[in-house]
């Protein structure tokens, strides 16, 4: 095989899943599985900075504001993957921005093509929703979805560095503890 070939040679595809997948709006029934699958996929140890943080409310608040841009993957009546976004303007701009927040397949069904065909529908909400630019982030090892970004066009890749400072030393802190404590006490 020369070294054309090699390059020529096709990309295994990804076997067809046996059943069909719906990609739909998300409903206020999905909130419980949305949030179990959330829980499976981002762990403390994969979303190491504190700024995101997956709970019930980060669920209900998206869901509550943006209600056509939370997808869901439905497999025979099971929720199986996820897409929630909201579009954000930006005061004495003209530009509205699409921000897909969270996106995730559950493990048994990946690489099926579920989270482009959520993607997908995802941008044509957002294009409805009159915005112009689409914004994705993730933790800068998170591999799987860099490479999957970048598949589906992403680019112009920002990095952006997160401080922190413990306050438990800060004066107001400690004063603020003791003010606790001592009214505790009486
Ligand atoms: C990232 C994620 C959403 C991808 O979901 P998916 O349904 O498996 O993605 P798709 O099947 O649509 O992948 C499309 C293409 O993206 C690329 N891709 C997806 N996952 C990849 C991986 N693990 N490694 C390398 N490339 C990958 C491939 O090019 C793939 O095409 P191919 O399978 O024909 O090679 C999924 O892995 C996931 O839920 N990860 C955990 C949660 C997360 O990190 N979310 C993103 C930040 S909020």
């Amino acid at each position: 095989m020369t070294g054309t070939d090699k390059i020529k040679r096709k990309r295994k595809k990804p076997k067809p899943l046996p059943m069909e997948v719906e990609i739909r709006q998300m409903q206020l029934k999905d909130l419980p599985a949305v949030f179990e699958l959330g829980q499976k996929l981002f762990t403390a140890e994969d979303l190491p900075t504190l700024y995101r943080c997956w709970d019930d409310d980060e669920v209900m608040n998206i869901f509550s504001n943006d209600a056509e841009t939370c997808l869901v993957a439905e497999v025979n009546g099971k929720v199986v993957g996820f897409a929630l976004g909201s579009i954000m303007s930006k005061p004495r701009s003209a530009w509205r921005y699409g921000w897909l927040e969270w996106l995730g397949v559950d493990p048994s069904y990946k690489r099926h093509g579920i989270a482009t065909r959520l993607v997908k529908q995802m941008t044509s909400a957002f294009i409805e929703g009159e915005a112009r630019i689409m914004l994705v982030d993730t933790d800068e090892d998170n591999l799987d979805a860099l490479a999957f970004f970048r598949r589906m066009g992403f680019g112009q890749e920002i990095k952006h560095v997160y401080l922190s400072m413990n306050l438990e030393d800060h004066p107001k802190y400690i004063e603020h503890k003791n003010i606790q404590r001592n009214g505790k006490e009486d």
